[in-house]
């Protein structure tokens, strides 16, 4: 069987740096044998960070996201996946509001509170995150390794 991978586009221009080089580590993944599914967050129907339910933090719920809107095939996906390319182009030193929006419903969920065990995933997924800017790329190194940790600890 071959591997699927979820990749996660987070900037809204379409053909421009940061979906030519997903669409181009896609196109690696599938050289390799995995099948691929594109999401666009620009393009999905409407949605929201994390609201702050706590309904992810219920025995009953496993740490699934309990908040249902257009992110919640792109976080079904990624939990199906076998591993997450996810890219976002830097705005104002930052990644856009659309990632944080995925990065809020997709960390948060797994957070435990529980400093020993903080992960409640079954299991963990490699992911390759992109991020693309006008600066050199020393510029965000701190910042693309803080995400960096936090994706191979939650996801
Ligand atoms: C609102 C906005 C803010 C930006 N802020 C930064 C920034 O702080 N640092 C930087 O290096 N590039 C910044 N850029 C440039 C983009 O990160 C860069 O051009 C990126 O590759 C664009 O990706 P795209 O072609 O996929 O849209 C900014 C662009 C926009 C539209």
């Amino acid at each position: 069987m071959g591997k699927k991978i979820a990749v996660v586009n987070a900037g809204p221009r379409k053909g421009w740096n940061t979906d030519t080089l997903l669409a181009e580590a896609a196109k690696g993944a599938e050289a390799a044998g995995a099948t691929v599914e594109y999401f666009d967050l620009f393009r999905l129907e409407k949605y929201t960070g994390c609201i702050s339910c706590f309904g992810c933090k219920k025995e009953a719920n496993k740490g699934h996201c309990m908040c249902k809107d257009g992110l919640t095939p792109v976080l079904d996906a990624i939990r199906k996946s076998d591993g997450l390319i996810i890219g976002s182009p830097n705005y104002l030193s930052q990644v856009t509001a659309s990632f944080r929006a995925l990065y809020e419903r997709l960390i948060f969920q797994s957070l435990t509170y529980n400093a020993e065990n903080p992960c409640c995933r079954q299991r963990t997924v490699p992911v390759l995150f992109i991020m693309t800017s006008n600066a050199p790329d020393t510029a965000y190194v701190n910042l693309l390794n803080d995400y960096q940790r936090t994706f191979e600890t939650f996801v």
